[in-house]
This record gives C-alpha cells, structure tokens and sequence, in this order.
C-alpha cells in the first residue's frame, strides 16, 4: 500500500520507494501539508511549532489561539481571502461576487490504478504501478469543491498531481487561476535549477538561490516555448550531479504554463505550477468542472543526474503513449537545410539516392510540397501538393522513394494558417484575431483556433486523408510562430479567457485522433526546433525536433540542458552542413556525427556536395550508431562533470540498465596549445566488475595522437570499475577544431 491513512493522527501519507509525502487533516478543517522527502515514519506535525508570528491571521475556531494561522502553516492547496497571504493555487470568484475559496476538508478515498485527466494527457499505469488518493475540498457556502488527485507511482518514485474543481453552487462561477500543484517546503535552503532560452538556443541551466520574494518561470505564448522550458527543479545549496536533495515539478501541459516560486517572510518556500493565469479564466455553470494539466513530482536525494534518470525512465515508460517509443527509430535524412523551398522532385530523388546508398533508412519532405509554397510567406492551409514542383502528386515521388529501399516522410504544420492562402480566404475567421484590430503576424502566419470543433475535424479530415492516400511512414509536426490576438469568435465574450486553454484541448484531441488512426506513423514533434519539447507534446510524438540550430557546439548546450528532463530517446538530432547555416562554425564531421547520435540521429544535408570521405564517414557512423542503438536510446544517461583545472570539454556516458557496457562521449570545447591532462571520472559503473576498453575512437583531431597507440586497440586493457569510478580516466591531448572521442567499455 503506497498511500496510507492514519485515522488516530489524521494523516495521508504517500510512499513511494524512497520517498514519502504527508498532509494531515488539521483538526481546523483545513488540509495541512507536513512533508515531502525521503522516506519518513511517523507525523510530521511535530515540526510545526506553534508561534505567534505577527499579522497572519487566525481561523475562527482559532481566535483565541493568535498561534495558528494560515499564513504560516504548509498547505496543501492555497485559496486566497481566507488569511494565507502568499501564492494561492486558486483564484476564483462566484455569482455573489466572493474572491476566493475557504477550502475546508470533506472526505478522501483511494483506489487502484491512475486517475485520467479528461482532455489531456497524464500518466498512465502499466498495470498496478499506481494508486489514486483522491481529496474533496469544499467551500460549501461558495458553492466551489476541488478534487485534489495524486497518482501514487511506488517503485518510480514519481508522484503525479492534477485538480478536478466542481461549481457547486447557484450560480456561474469564475477560475482566474486554477494551478495543478501547490508544494510547500518549510525548512532549508533551496535554488531554482530551470532552463531557459530563445529560438535555436533552447534550455540552457541556469540555477539561482531563491531570495526571499517570488521567482516566476512562465510562457505567455501559448507554447510551453523556447523561451522557458515547463520543469524546474527545486535543490539544496550543496546539490550536485551525483549526489544531494532534488525535486523536480513538470507539467504535462504543452501551453501557457507558470511556475512560481514563493519565499516568504520566515524563509519557508511555497511552488505552485500549471497553467499560466494571465488571459486565462474559465467559467463554470453549475454542476461543471474543470481539470487542470498534471504535475510530475519527484524528489530524489542522489543528486541531479539520478532525478534525470527518474524522469526519462518515467516518460518514456509511463507517459508516451506512442508505439514507437521503445521501436528501433529509423536513421533519416531530412532535406531541409540541403534545399529549403528550392527543390523539385529529381533533386529530391537524387538526394535520397545518394542516401540510401550511404544508409539511411528514411527520407523526409520538409516544408514547400503544398499548395504556392515557394517561400514561408504563403500557403500554410493548403495542403494539397503542389504538383509543378512534384508532378503527379507526392505517390509517384514516394513510389520511387519506397522502390530505391527507403521509407518516406513528410513535413506539415497543421496548426496554422497563412493569410495568403486558399483556407484563409474561405474560413478568415477561423484564425485568431482581435475584430478590427490587425494581428501581429509571426513568420508572416497566423494561428488557426484549434479550439473550434469544426477547425480540429477539417484539420482531422485534411490529415487523416493525407495519411491514408500516401504510404507516409513518418509526419514531423511542426509549428512556427507563437500565439498573439488572442480572441475566439466561437466564444462570448466573457469567454475569452478560455480560447488559450481550448486551443490546447483542440489540438490534444486531433493529435489523439489522427495517431490512433494511424499508429504505424511515427510522429515527430517539432515547433521551430525546440518551442514545445515538453511532457505534453510526448505523449503524442515519442521524438520532438530539439532545436534549429544544429551546430553541434551549441548542440552540446541545447542537449545537455534538455537531458535534465528528457530522455535522450526523445532528442531529434541530425548531422548537418559545415560550415554551419546557423552560425557559420566549421566542425569535424564525426564530432557532428557523436553529438546527433545522442539524439535519434539523421542527417540534414546534401550528401551529393560531400567528399568522398566523408560519405565514408556516414556508412561508417550509421554502423557505429546501429551497434550502439541499444546502449544509447536505452541505457541510462550521465552527465559528467568538466575538471576546473583541465581543458574546456563537454562529457557525457551511456550504461547499460545491467552495467555490462557503457559509453563515454567527450567532444573538446575549446583546444588549447599546452593543456593540463584531460581527465574525468566515469559514473554508474560496477564497482566490483571490470570492465575492457572495446572501442576507442577519436574524431577531428587535427594531430595524430600519440598515446593512441595501435596496441591499445590490439591489447584492449581492462580496467577496474572502481577504479573509473573514483580514479578516474585520462584521455591523450587533443588538438585541433572540436576533437571529440567515444570511448566504448564492455564488461571483462
Ligand atoms: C522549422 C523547423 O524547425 C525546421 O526544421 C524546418 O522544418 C522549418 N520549420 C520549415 O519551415
């Protein structure tokens, strides 16, 4: 039993493997929440200690007891007008006017298996992985309930949060802000790890001390965005990679979403997650509810990486939905950066010859095949191919395709409209825009309003007839601007607050619709690179595009910084030109050949302009990355951590779940002419094992490497895992532009 009830104490404890999670019943009525850490016994009210502290006011019942208050002590779920003067999770007001929920406790159950969230994806239990404790809160006389739900999952250590609220009064009822979590921390120190960015520049780490005020990670795009990506991590002072307290929050939500994080006048730090309150409010008839997105909790005390290892395990198990998420991923070749908008079918035919020949497995039409797509100023709505660039419509090309041994892909953004277009023209109301007012265009488009019925079945109808008329093995869904003008013309308008959420519930239920119809397609998230690589966006898609930039230096950032949350399996990678169209950085193509095979690995380039080296160097990687496939995509992930004193590198290890072999990728950042040795220590090795040197191999080294030595290869020295772990391991100098290394340990 992972969640139990103390009815002599009144508490509700969760237990997961190492943690526990506790709220009690306070004898006030109201929900207090008393821990969450490693696994306790006991209740946790011994840590409150009453106090007077000044200006928090007191319940009623307690008014003659100045020491209890609201204010002061952790909730479970925050309401304000009712004395807890920081950040409410609710905000709500009724048909009288009333601000605010006086949320009292009414009962608790709890079940087998994992509540659903309806509209939206949640976690899902495999079987018997997950309890449900379900918690009625009730302001009676305001005619608002509040379900709180926790999905307990015990050997994951993972605890999931979403919220049902109920109008059960009279009258209408008005959200203003409806948050999926509220986490009260009342002791210690803590820093905010989250991770920000811009476009092709996505989640980078940045962790700050929290002062005492709020610190607020949000999108108000209607994206979960580039710009701050929806997980943070709460951490101890002293928290490193391999060890020390962590907690990390994610919402399964791929829109406007907010994270804010509250310390308060006696240092105790509050959290409240979901979605973002600024233009959104909901109304509810009576007898209605509304279900926030779900929170993804988890608390680790072994350090960062451990918390990541959590959370990849736990997406790809738990919360992609798709048949692909465990399937060998094809290796693909995406024509965009080979052609843009410049291509016609010979070209096309060419590139893929020369692909196949060289072994990639797919081949994927990127934008410009509909309608007058000839640059991205037109067209977006009109998906019907455009047949003087692919005469005879896309099956000629994709029988051709097929008959060469590849399978096809192809490019779409459903999501959006452009102004000249065929679908704009006869449906103008059907995007986004203010009456009267011009919208604000972005990459010259606008958003179509996914929360219309009859938007999400034209774009059902429009899809599912391209999937099935074609033999498409592979869609990249992609999504090129930010929402702006935000105004629904299906909606009243004392509904428009709703049109941001509706639009996520518009595009949740077509992307069900159209993968259930089509399981065999493997669907790749993509919103200008990296916009929405979020929980959310993984149910749907098992890869999401993870940044335009395909430099593999600044890729080293973008990865690594995606990798605190995400699975490597889920990181769409691909080896690209050099110099680099994004910045112009010149790379060695088997650095860039290491850093995409950390990621789904494909290529995004014209293998027709390449020398005859370096399409060796494909047949060569594409071999490596088939016999490496397993360890990558299903191995666990560490990040490694540099030496302050050697020279600037980025590091990162694969293991195998039975620790039999493990992988270290090394790629030098900045060379330098006279370097200290180029050391580090391995991570998640068998200590008691040893473990044999399989594979070494350099890249871009612009001097030969002495130590390299053709005995290494030959001798394969075993060394002891203890000894990786703790001594460490010392790789030859590397010299030239980005040298990288992949060194390969198979068990003795
Ligand atoms: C943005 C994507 O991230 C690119 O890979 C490419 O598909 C373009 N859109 C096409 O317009």
């Amino acid at each position: 039993m992972s969640i139990v009830f103390d009815s002599e104490r009144r508490t509700i404890t969760l237990n997961t493997r190492q943690t526990s999670y506790q709220m009690k019943l306070s004898e006030t009525g109201y929900l207090l929440h008393l821990y969450y850490g490693a696994g306790i016994e006991g209740d946790m009210s011994y840590l409150y200690e009453p106090a007077d502290v000044g200006f928090s006011p007191n319940p009623v019942s307690k008014r003659l007891d100045r020491r209890w208050s609201l204010d002061i002590l952790p909730q479970e779920y925050s309401s304000g007008n009712t004395g807890d003067y920081r950040l409410n999770a609710l905000s709500c007001v009724n048909a009288a006017g009333v601000w605010g929920a006086d949320l009292r406790y009414q009962s608790h159950s709890v079940r087998p298996g994992k509540y659903a969230v309806e509209g939206m994806p949640a976690a899902f239990d495999k079987g018997s992985e997950c309890e449900t404790l379900s918690v009625i809160l009730a302001d009676v006389s305001a005619g608002v309930e509040v379900e709180l739900l926790y999905g307990v999952f015990e050997e994951k250590d993972v605890i999931t949060r979403a919220v049902r609220i109920r109008n059960t009064g009279e009258g209408a009822l008005r959200l203003e802000k409806a948050a999926s979590a509220c986490l009260d921390l009342p002791y210690g120190d803590w820093e905010l790890l989250h991770f920000h960015g811009r476009h092709a520049m996505e989640r980078i780490p940045e962790r700050v001390p929290l002062l005492t005020g709020i610190e607020t990670v949000s999108s108000r795009r209607g994206a979960s965005s580039h710009q701050q990506n929806p997980f943070v991590v709460l951490c101890r002072p002293d928290t490193t990679e391999q060890a020390g307290e962590c907690l990390g929050l994610m919402p399964v939500y791929s829109g406007s979403h907010r994270a804010d994080i509250e310390r308060d006048q006696m240092g105790s730090v509050r959290a409240v997650m979901g979605i973002h309150d600024e233009q959104f409010s909901w109304t509810l008839l009576p007898g209605e509810s509304f279900s926030t997105p779900e929170v993804l909790m988890s608390f680790c005390a072994d350090g960062l990486g451990a918390l990541s290892r959590r959370y990849h395990r736990f997406l790809r198990h738990n919360v992609c939905r798709s048949r692909w998420t465990f399937r060998r991923r094809p290796v693909l070749l995406n024509n965009w950066e080979a052609t843009y908008f410049g291509f016609t079918s010979e070209k096309l035919l060419n590139i893929a010859r020369e692909a196949k020949e060289l072994g990639v497995e797919l081949f994927v039409l990127d934008d410009g095949w509909f309608g007058e797509r000839c640059d991205d100023n037109r067209a977006l709505g009109d998906w019907a191919v455009n047949e003087e660039k692919l005469p005879g419509g896309l099956n000629p090309l994709i029988e051709q395709i097929e008959a060469m041994g590849l399978k096809f892909g192809l490019w779409i953004e459903p999501e959006m409209v452009s102004e000249d277009s065929e679908l704009y023209r006869a449906h103008p109301d059907w995007a986004l825009t203010v009456p009267g007012r011009s919208p604000a265009m972005g990459r010259n488009q606008l958003v179509l309003d996914l929360g219309r019925k009859e938007v999400e079945d034209f774009l059902f109808e429009t899809f599912s007839s391209l999937l099935s008329g074609h033999r498409i093995s592979y869609i990249k869904w992609d999504a090129n601007r930010h929402i702006t003008d935000v105004y629904s013309r299906a909606l009243p308008p004392e509904r428009q607050g709703e049109a941001l959420h509706r639009y996520m519930l518009g595009l949740y239920s077509l992307l069900e619709r159209l993968t259930t119809a089509f399981p065999e397609v493997l669907f790749e998230g993509c919103a200008g690179g990296g916009g929405r690589f979020d929980a959310g966006m993984l149910a749907w898609f098992p890869q999401i595009w993870c940044s335009d930039d395909t430099d593999p230096i600044e890729r080293l950032t973008i990865q690594r910084g995606t990798s605190y949350g995400y699975p490597v399996a889920a990181v769409g990678s691909h080896v690209s030109a050099s110099p680099n169209h994004q910045d112009g950085r010149q790379t060695p193509f088997g650095t860039r050949g290491l850093v995409a095979m950390s990621g789904t690995f494909g290529y995004e380039l014209d293998p027709g302009k390449l020398s005859g080296e370096e399409k060796e160097q494909i047949r060569a990687q594409i071999a490596l990355f088939s016999e490496l496939y397993e360890l990558i995509q299903n191995g666990e992930y560490y990040r490694l951590e540099e030496e302050k004193h050697g020279p600037s590198f980025s590091a990162w290890e694969f293991v195998a779940p039975d620790k039999a072999e493990a992988l270290l990728c090394l790629v030098v950042t900045h060379p330098e002419s006279n370097p200290a040795p180029l050391h580090l220590r391995w991570q998640g090795l068998d200590e008691n094992a040893s473990y044999r040197v399989w594979r070494r191999e350099f890249f871009g080294c612009a001097l030969p490497i002495p130590s390299d030595t053709p005995e290494l290869a030959d001798e394969r020295p075993t060394l002891s895992g203890s000894a990786l772990l703790h001594a460490g391991y010392t790789l030859p100098r590397m010299y030239g532009d980005y040298p990288s290394v992949l060194v390969h340990l198979k068990k003795a």
